[in-house]
């Protein structure tokens, strides 16, 4: 673990404009920056960074927030690989937190680890590069395949001869542990001699997203029916299959670029693919798609298209990921392949405009895709068609989203000739199956789940109230206003409680501070309050926020929260309307009323909730004291009412 000093020092140091500088091309609007989004294709800018503030926003992915939150999102970094970049970046040395004894021996034992497979991969490459056996079997293979030597090296293919235990011995021979080769896979040792695991291949380094070696593919050179095609190495400590994706280190920033990720099955598919210019690919490398790989694409692009070899097992995965994917949120197409072909053979015989433009022409969503897949049997056989119609939708009601659920019902009720009711009733019967399930196992979390559906109006409600808030005193938070507030009072008699109107000068920090404090108002979302309460501790501490020193503090959530906040205020500096000097109207000409409007509507929705909820306690044991409450309530609601409507 990185120490907090040097979070802390990286934070401080990292100049957000600088480092986001590094990979667009920002030009100056007003106090900030703008430039073209990395996560869209579009030609007017939409994407902009305050230095003052050490903040960005990207106003046509709605993505934003601190500068480590960008190397995340822009780059695919881990957040302490995004830490150790901007170390690197400005030469700040790294101080690990002390790790327990255990933590300690396990992440020195991934480091040795790491260290032979990168030690083997020098020597791999270096057989197949530089030395003339090499030369003669492995590159005339390669050759032979269509890969270029650039490519070769850009995937670190290497070699390993045919000999018993060559690596080991080299390994062995430089100071290595025989039982860190051994768990590392690359030797094997059965107790009575040791030996290489790859041997006669040719060797594809498995990489992390960071570039590390992990493991390899190899390929045997002569095809022989005896030995496996492909061997790969165990899983390790530091390898395991179902969390990585091969390719990804290569194609990383090219997925960003174009918002889709092509998913092959091979490796030689990967780099044929990159090598023709089609460098957003990855490969699952012969494994079933896992949801952890899918969430490795997810952080890059929602766009994933499915490019799998034309024989049944490709089918039969490409079916299987399909609604994998889908249950991830994410958007998936299939291209279809002719007899024969993989991506492989189809970017080495064609050129790149080819292999666009078929990548285009052929891929489908996933219906065209399934109900072409079943055209020749479904069209004589009705219980064929019922069959291939109920598999859609299966898949459809996977999908979250309503609109595009209801959209790709649409397209369903078109391609199969059905009507769209008939859909509906299947997908509704689908998930009233799926809820009994639920509710056998589970009864409890079920009643949960309806209620939760039944409030989601006022859940909005409160969330944009609360929002607002936070929004209130970060732009205005320091503001000094005068507030119209009611006071009550008693009469001179003492018979009688009047409400008085009185004008009071006050900050509005303070204002929001006193009001909600007096009503115990607790945010519900949990950001929001720990945003409220790092913006408070700050107000009353130094009485002004400096959003630059807030920011180093906050989550990527939270910084997130807060740059979209101050960005939508600068968002017209993206479209030079000061130099055209046209007037902008800024909301913060009339701050006292938005807050007492604000405050009010809250007290008064959470007055709302309070009745709603007694009333239901009433109707279930008939408890008068509780009536009482309720007409205690309702009145309170009435004169926050009145109180509003004199503000509006
Ligand atoms: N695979 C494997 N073990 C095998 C066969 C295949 O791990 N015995 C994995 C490899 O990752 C391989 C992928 O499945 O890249 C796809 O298999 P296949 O299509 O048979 O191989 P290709 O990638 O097409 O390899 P090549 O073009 O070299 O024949
Ligand atoms: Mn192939």
């Amino acid at each position: 673990m990185i120490s907090k000093t040097t979070i802390n020092n990286i934070y401080e140091t990292a100049r957000v404009e600088e480092v986001i500088g590094d990979f667009i091309n920002l030009k100056k609007a007003g106090s900030n920056f703008k430039g073209l989004s990395p996560f869209s294709q579009e030609k007017t800018p939409s994407f902009m960074v305050s230095p003052a503030k050490q903040i960005w926003k990207d106003f046509s992915s709605g993505k934003g927030g601190n500068v480590v939150a960008f190397l995340m999102e822009h780059e695919g970094f881990s957040y302490p690989e995004a830490l150790k970049y901007l170390a690197k970046k400005y030469n700040i040395e790294i101080e690990e937190f002390t790790k327990t004894p255990e933590e300690q021996i396990k992440s020195d034992l991934r480091e040795s680890i790491y260290i032979v497979l990168n030690f083997s991969n020098e020597y791999y490459v270096n057989n197949l590069i530089e030395t003339d056996r090499g030369k003669s079997i492995g590159i005339s293979y390669l050759d032979g395949r269509g890969f270029k030597l650039e490519t070769i090296k850009t995937f670190g293919l290497g070699i390993s001869f045919n000999d018993k235990k060559s690596f080991t011995d080299h390994a062995l021979k430089n100071g290595f542990d025989l039982a860190n080769l051994e768990k590392s896979g690359l030797t094997i040792n059965d107790s009575k001699d040791f030996f290489d695991r790859f041997r006669n291949r040719i060797m594809f380094p498995i990489k992390s997203i960071s570039g590390r070696v992990l493991g390899y593919g190899g390929r045997i050179i002569s095809n022989s029916n005896k030995v496996a095609k492909y061997i790969n190495s165990p899983e390790s400590e530091v390898y395991q299959k179902s969390k990585i994706l091969y390719g990804l280190y290569e194609s990383k920033s090219f997925i960003v670029k174009e918002n889709n990720c092509y998913l092959v099955e091979g490796y030689t598919d990967v780099i044929q693919f990159y090598q023709k210019g089609i460098k957003n690919v990855v490969s699952s490398s012969g494994t079933a798609l896992s949801s952890d790989q899918i969430m490795l694409i997810k952080r890059l692009t929602e766009n994933i298209t499915v490019v799998f070899d034309r024989d049944q097992a490709g089918i039969n995965a490409a079916v299987k990921g399909i609604d994998l994917i889908l249950e991830h949120g994410m958007n998936v197409r299939i291209c279809k392949l002719q007899e024969g072909e993989d991506p492989d053979s189809l970017a080495k015989k064609h050129s790149l405009e080819f292999v666009k433009d078929y990548l285009n022409s052929n891929s489908f969503d996933f219906i065209n895709f399934k109900a072409s897949l079943l055209a020749k049997e479904y069209q004589e056989e009705p219980i064929k068609k019922a069959e291939v119609i109920n598999n859609i939708v299966k898949s459809i009601s996977l999908i979250k989203d309503p609109i595009k659920s209801e959209l790709y019902i649409q397209s369903c009720s078109k391609i199969m000739k059905i009507s769209e009711e008939s859909i509906f009733q299947t997908l509704s019967n689908l998930k009233k199956q799926k809820n009994n399930r639920f509710r056998n196992v589970n009864s409890k979390s079920f009643h949960v789940i309806k209620n939760k559906n039944r409030t989601d109006d006022s859940v909005d409600e409160l969330y944009e109230l609360e929002k607002k808030i936070i929004t209130i005193l970060i732009l205005y938070g320091e503001k000094k206003e005068t507030f119209n507030e009611s006071i009550l009072v008693f009469s001179k008699d003492l018979e009688e409680i009047k409400e008085k109107n009185k004008y009071v000068n006050s900050r509005v920090f303070e204002k929001i501070f006193l009001d909600l404090q007096q009503d115990e108002i607790e945010f519900a979302n949990k950001e929001f309050r720990d945003l409220f309460n790092i913006l408070m501790t700050e107000y009353q501490l130094n009485g002004v926020i400096s959003i630059e020193k807030i920011i180093p503090k906050l989550s990527n959530e939270l910084s997130e929260i807060v740059s979209s906040i101050i960005m939508h205020e600068e968002k017209h500096f993206l479209h030079n309307w000061d130099k055209k000097s046209i007037y902008v109207k800024r909301p913060s000409e009339n701050v006292s009323t938005m807050v007492t409007e604000t405050i009010l509507s809250l007290r008064k929705l959470l007055v709302s909730r309070k009745i709603e909820s007694l009333q239901k306690k009433i109707n279930a044991d008939n408890n008068k004291s509780i009536l009482e409450d309720v007409m205690g309530y309702y009145h309170l609601k009435r004169l926050v009412s009145s109180k509003l409507n004199r503000v509006l």
